[in-house]
């Protein structure tokens, strides 16, 4: 049985994906202001922030929303919590490279754990626009056009066993990783192709695609990351899991780290089965 404010949802996504997408083309200027996180904004991440609350909030079954690009939660009655990354990889906008949205829907009062979504979806705009979407029966990926989604591929499964076109792509820089995570990338590199993209959304779909392995680790100068927990890492693990694969805050599922902060980090590690595993014997 679908559920209608989490249908709802994908649904307005879809349709607010193309305007998102023309934003990216006219709105690439700096904005004055920074986000929660210390970050630049541009002026499609404040646009994009402003559609989105503007037709997600009244949603039947929506009481809630927050996203990367604002200080607190905005309540709007009863139902469940949306939490956004309006223009997730920002600085690709610049240099015309790939950029995405992404949503996870919680079954709680924000900030949630991940055990509590009930639906994720990642937008991703490259030469086609296009949408993965998790709810708690399937994962289905999208092609988005004018303001409609059509399946495109239906039970999106990871890859068990990658095989000459699995992926691996890893965040932040070498020196400042830590010295078991150097190790293991360092194995990888005789199994995948490195691919990295500056936006997690297009390693996303590399990974849900050909198999392998994204991650944004612990950093020695940043223990917990880059990646925020209730519009990044919490979305995509949940899609993942959904998917067949696994998601690693390092020692257990991302959806099981518990959530104190809108805005928190968490290390992210996310894959096919094998390299999450092997990932967590790596750290411990
Ligand atoms: O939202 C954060 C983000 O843009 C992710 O999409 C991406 O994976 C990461 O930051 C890129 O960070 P860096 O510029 O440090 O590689
Ligand atoms: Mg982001």
């Amino acid at each position: 049985m679908s559920n209608q404010p989490v249908e709802d949802v994908f649904d307005a996504v879809a349709e607010t994906a193309p305007e998102i997408r023309n934003t990216l083309v006219e709105r690439v200027g700096f904005e004055s202001e920074e986000n929660p996180s210390g970050e630049e904004q541009i002026a499609a991440d404040v646009f994009a922030d402003r559609l989105l609350e503007e037709r997600l909030l009244p949603i039947d079954g929506i009481g809630q929303y927050a996203s990367e690009e604002r200080d607190e939660i905005v309540s709007g009655g009863e139902g469940y919590g949306v939490a956004v990354d309006p223009v997730d990889g920002s600085s690709n906008i610049q240099t015309n490279n790939a950029a995405g949205t992404i949503l996870g829907i919680y079954d709680a009062d924000l900030p949630a754990r991940g055990e509590t979504l009930v639906g994720a979806a990642c937008v991703l705009y490259g030469p086609r626009t296009t949408m993965i979407a998790a709810d708690e029966e399937s994962v289905t990926e999208y092609l988005l056009e004018d303001g409609d989604r059509k399946a495109v591929r239906e039970n999106v499964t990871i890859p068990d066993e990658p095989d000459d076109h699995g992926v691996y792509g890893f965040g932040g820089r070498v020196p400042d990783w830590h010295e078991d995570f150097r190790a293991y990338a360092r194995e990888l590199e005789h199994e995948l192709r490195l691919r990295y993209s500056g936006a997690m959304i297009g390693d996303i779909n590399q990974v849900l695609t050909y198999g392998g392995i994204f991650a944004y680790p612990a950093l020695q100068s940043s223990p917990q990351g880059k990646l925020r927990l209730q519009y990044e890492g919490n979305p995509i693990g949940y899609i993942a899991e959904a998917a067949g694969g696994r998601s690693s805050a390092g020692d257990r599922s991302i959806l099981a780290v518990s959530a104190d902060d809108v805005h928190q980090r968490v290390p992210v590690h996310i894959g096919t089965t094998e390299y999450v595993d092997r990932l967590e014997t790596a750290l411990d």
